[in-house]
């Protein structure tokens, strides 16, 4: 037997001010979107916002259900939009905000393990990275050169 280590690495932002301005404007629309996100149940308000390489900027936020699962996160709603809208379009970065209407969220909020896995699939196909800002409310803002640095051993169309 042996070890394997895996190894990712992040960068931390310390607030919105250390921001390059196009990502700061980025994470401003994001901040929107989030705004009108749907989370009666959760109070959990998230919002995503994704540049392609056409320049078109997409956005979406998180939409539940009476029936809880059958809700969808922000992360899915914007890259599935995109995929459905822009084809051919490749996703430059993924900006992403969220915040709890039961207190104020200062860590950052990474996209949960089904977007993940949704984001990689887009990532795969294109054959090239996706970077991906995340934030709370307020704070810290933590950024991934690429999808797969959040997946390891991702689980993609190459086993198949
Ligand atoms: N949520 C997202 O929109 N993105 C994530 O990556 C994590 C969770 C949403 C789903 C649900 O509406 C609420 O946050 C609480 O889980």
């Amino acid at each position: 037997m042996k070890e394997v280590k895996i190894e990712s690495t992040l960068y931390v932002f310390e607030n919105l001010d250390e921001l390059p301005e196009e990502i700061s404007l980025l994470m401003q629309k994001a901040v929107k979107a989030r705004e009108n996100a749907y989370a009666p149940y959760s109070k959990f308000h998230v919002g995503a916002a994704l540049l392609l390489d056409n320049g078109e900027v997409i956005t979406g936020n998180n939409q539940e259900n009476a029936s809880y699962p059958s809700g969808l996160c922000a992360e899915r709603t914007a890259i599935y939009y995109a995929g459905s809208q822009y084809p051919g379009a490749k996703v430059l970065r993924m900006v992403i905000s969220a915040a709890s209407k039961r207190q104020t969220t200062i860590t950052p909020i990474p996209p949960c393990g089904a977007c993940r896995q949704a984001i990689s699939e887009y990532e795969v196909k294109q054959e090239s990275p996706i970077e991906v800002y995340f934030m709370g409310e307020k704070g810290k803002i933590v950024k991934s050169n690429s999808l797969a640095n959040l997946l390891p051993l991702v689980f993609d169309k190459s086993v198949l």
